[in-house]
């Protein structure tokens, strides 16, 4: 049996190496071990918006963590950047909320206003200024929340960069290396089992997106679900957007190089991943009632990821109730981008036995014990 203290992360998504990257950067041995090829599930499908104010409508403790990793973001991306040399493609250029109706108009200036009270940027724009603020909107829109500090990044450069970090920093990575099960002796994790022979640790952690909940079986298991979400890419001329522009059902992307994502379906439909066309249909129809010109632009490939849900919509963090030294940082749902450098800095302090510079006690694994949860529906607006 190979010994690979001290740490082995499943899953080599941002959320794993993030977290990997963090336990190396504190003197810690770690073995990533990845089902398939890093990075390529969510977090190369996601569009990198990082929402923390347009995503959340209520000043809970969700949006708390929120805008705690949105604001660690652009120290955190310069480290990064610096030492990996590499651009993120990380934007400051804002999102722009779009209501479509009056109910939607008020739901947005409420938000607006407690936010306000926050300290935070949130701008109320009119209708009437709408085509001064973002001229590709269409006329009959009904107002817009225009929230200056919510950022977008792209997603899979991220990913490459906080893999080559992680390399540099003696992460030990091993692709198309399926676990099939974690090795548990008297109430303690030791290791996991996989294809490749069983690999030992002192500590555990699941960080597989969506697979996460295949790890455990019966009542020990985290009820993680993956929610599909398809992303069309487009090209587009030069400033066809300034702003990121959200809806409900619908939001557009501009990214380098001409390239606009146009986001995102929310499907129950298992582990399938190939396209479809009605989801695409209803979102493009979404996209060009806001931009009207998105229907003369070419078309680029589709992207399919699986959002980690659990029943509350929240993520997994913490310590695992019942086995020692197992450990879960998954169930992101739609906020693993935003949420990846406080998962990467909250896990890594708690594994090496720091109090965590964010209290997220409440998103603990504990909170599924025994309970029969119901689920909440996948596309709630919020996180
Ligand atoms: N955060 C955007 C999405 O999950 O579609």
């Amino acid at each position: 049996m190979k010994h690979h203290g001290n740490v082995i992360i499943i899953g080599s998504g941002l959320i794993g190496l993030s977290v990997a990257r963090e336990l190396a950067g504190l003197g810690l041995h770690v073995t990533l071990l990845e089902r398939g090829r890093v990075g390529h599930e969510a977090s190369r499908a996601a569009a990198g918006m990082l929402a923390a104010q347009a995503e959340c409508d209520q000043p809970d403790a969700f949006f708390q963590l929120a805008l705690k990793s949105r604001n660690m973001y652009p120290d955190w991306i310069r480290e990064l950047e610096q030492e990996v040399q590499t651009s993120t493609g990380y934007r400051q250029s804002g999102i722009l909320l779009v209501a479509t109706n009056e109910h939607e108009a008020r739901t947005y200036e409420q938000r607006a206003a407690w936010q306000r009270e926050w300290g935070l940027r949130a701008e109320w724009i009119e209708p009437a200024e709408l085509a001064a603020f973002e001229p590709g909107l269409a006329a009959n829109l009904a107002g817009g929340l225009h929230v200056p500090d919510d950022h977008q990044i792209d997603s899979w450069r991220l990913c490459q960069a906080l893999w080559q970090s992680a390399v540099i920093r003696g992460v030990e990575v091993h692709e198309n290396c399926p676990v099939h099960s974690l090795r548990i002796e008297n109430g303690r994790v030791r290791g996991v089992r996989t294809v490749h022979g069983d690999f030992s640790a002192e500590h555990v952690l699941v960080a597989a997106g969506s697979w996460s909940g295949q790890l455990l079986s019966g009542e020990r298991t985290i009820p993680v679900r993956p929610v599909r979400g398809q992303v069309l890419e487009a090209y587009a001329p030069p400033n066809f957007l300034k702003h990121v522009i959200f809806s409900e059902g619908c939001y557009l992307v501009p990214k380098s190089e001409g390239r606009l994502l146009i986001g995102a379906t929310v499907e129950e439909a298992g582990f399938v991943k190939e396209a479809e066309l009605g989801g695409l249909r209803r979102l493009l129809e979404r996209a060009a009632a806001l931009v009207p010109e998105v229907d003369r632009l070419r078309a680029g490939p589709v992207h399919v990821g699986f959002r980690p849900a659990t029943p509350d919509l929240r993520p997994v963090l913490g310590p695992d109730a019942t086995v020692e030294n197992l450990w879960w940082a998954c169930g992101h749902y739609r906020n693993g981008v935003l949420l990846t450098p406080v998962t990467g800095k909250v896990m890594a302090q708690w594994i090496v036995g720091q109090t965590p510079e964010v209290n997220i006690q409440l998103f603990g694994p504990q909170r599924f014990l025994n309970q029969q949860q119901k689920p909440a529906a996948a596309g709630s607006p919020t996180g």
